[in-house]
């Protein structure tokens, strides 16, 4: 497959972008930036064009897509009976990174949506999303740019080569502002459910709504028979090869003795050096770590950088050849709670609190 690559830098290049559009409304795929992560579009409309994201993916076919719209009229096409409420947050967060499941337009896109009768939406608020949605005229199933199981992809050097060969036209519009994937809701009976949390806090929905719960499956595993509102959280996500072990808690000297502790014994128990164990953490923890090797999250004062940083360190893991990650994490409140919904997936639940 010859793959074209459309490097955009500004808006003088935008006309670029229907060389991708042509390629969606051909039926074919793009890897396309957005505010939250990359993803790998196609006409959300067009069943054929959709089964190839799954192929591409290696996803599970029960897995729904979120469809990317470029202007509220576009929602007419795919949504139907939407409430008051439902208006106020899209109101409120569009564009931006945040998805909500709506009752779906029935006999539309059944690819991305299962078959179901719901449909995840979101306007983003990157330009060239933007651009590339309004230009192809018609709104793009993507899921974020990343072969199911791995971590997402937020700048291009991290993806090209797990997924060069797999879409018809790459958009290279540099790294993501946000790191993370869109906050998604449910609004059930008036209250508003976060299915998976993002840069859209339950502190900023409360401002626009009374009832927000966060579902249970954000930081604890899920049981084999669980029914979930979002079939996302059933599968393995953002892991490493390397064996992972998040280790957090509030008081910071804890940690720091925490993390040397379970080091020794690893070195006692599995018999392994210094060099065996990575460390990715807080610029602040990994001051008093120096003796290993080391992936700096950032600060632990800022976690947007924390947050932006995350998915391209975890890709890095496995290069380190360690025998164990170690992950410090961070207070699972506010943005935190988005990011240590994904460090505890990447570490499979293994985790220790102090
Ligand atoms: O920021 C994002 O949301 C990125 C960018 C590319 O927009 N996309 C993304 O897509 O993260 P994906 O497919 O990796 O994650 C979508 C999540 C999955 O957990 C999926 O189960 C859930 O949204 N989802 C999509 N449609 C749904 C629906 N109708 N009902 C319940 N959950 C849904
Ligand atoms: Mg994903």
């Amino acid at each position: 497959m010859s793959t074209d690559i459309l490097n955009i830098k500004s808006n003088e290049d935008y006309e670029k972008l229907n060389i991708a559009k042509d390629v969606i409304q051909k039926g074919e795929l793009v890897l396309f930036p957005t505010e939250t992560v990359y993803g790998i579009g196609a006409d959300a409309l067009n069943d054929e064009a959709v089964k190839k994201i799954y192929i591409a993916k290696g996803r599970a076919s029960d897995n729904p897509l979120i469809l990317h719209i470029s202007d509220i009229s576009m929602l007419n096409m795919i949504a139907d009976n939407i409430s008051p409420l439902e208006y106020k947050l899209m109101d409120a967060f569009w564009p931006g990174p945040f998805t909500i499941i709506l009752n779906k337009k029935k006999n539309i896109a059944n690819v991305a949506t299962c078959n179901g009768d719901t449909v995840g939406v979101r306007m983003p608020s990157n330009m060239i999303a933007h651009e590339l949605i309004r230009r192809a005229n018609t709104p793009i199933a993507a899921p974020s740019a990343n072969i199911s199981g791995r971590p997402s992809g937020t700048k291009l050097e991290d993806i090209i080569d797990e997924l060069k060969n797999k879409v018809s036209c790459i958009i290279d519009g540099g790294e993501c502002d946000i790191g993370l994937e869109s906050t998604v809701v449910r609004v059930i009976n008036e209250e508003v459910h976060i299915l998976r949390p993002g840069k859209i806090t339950k502190e900023d929905i409360e401002k626009i709504a009374k009832d927000v719960e966060i579902d249970k499956h954000i930081l604890s595993q899920l049981d084999s028979k669980e029914k979930v509102l979002s079939p996302g959280m059933k599968y393995r996500h953002y892991a490493p090869t390397t064996k992972c072990m998040l280790i957090y808690g509030s008081d910071e000297q804890l940690v720091l003795s925490k993390f040397k502790e379970v080091a020794m014994s690893l070195k006692e128990s599995e018999n392994i050096d210094e060099n065996d164990i990575l460390i990715l953490g807080t610029g602040e923890l990994i001051e008093g770590l120096k003796e290993f090797q080391t992936i700096n999250l950032g600060s632990k004062n800022d976690l947007e950088s924390v947050s932006h940083n995350i998915f391209s360190a975890l890709r890095k893991v496995d290069a380190y050849n360690a025998k164990i990650a170690l992950i410090e994490g961070v207070e699972p409140t506010g943005l935190g709670l988005a990011i240590m919904n994904r460090l505890i997936r990447a570490c499979e639940f293994n985790y220790i609190k102090v």
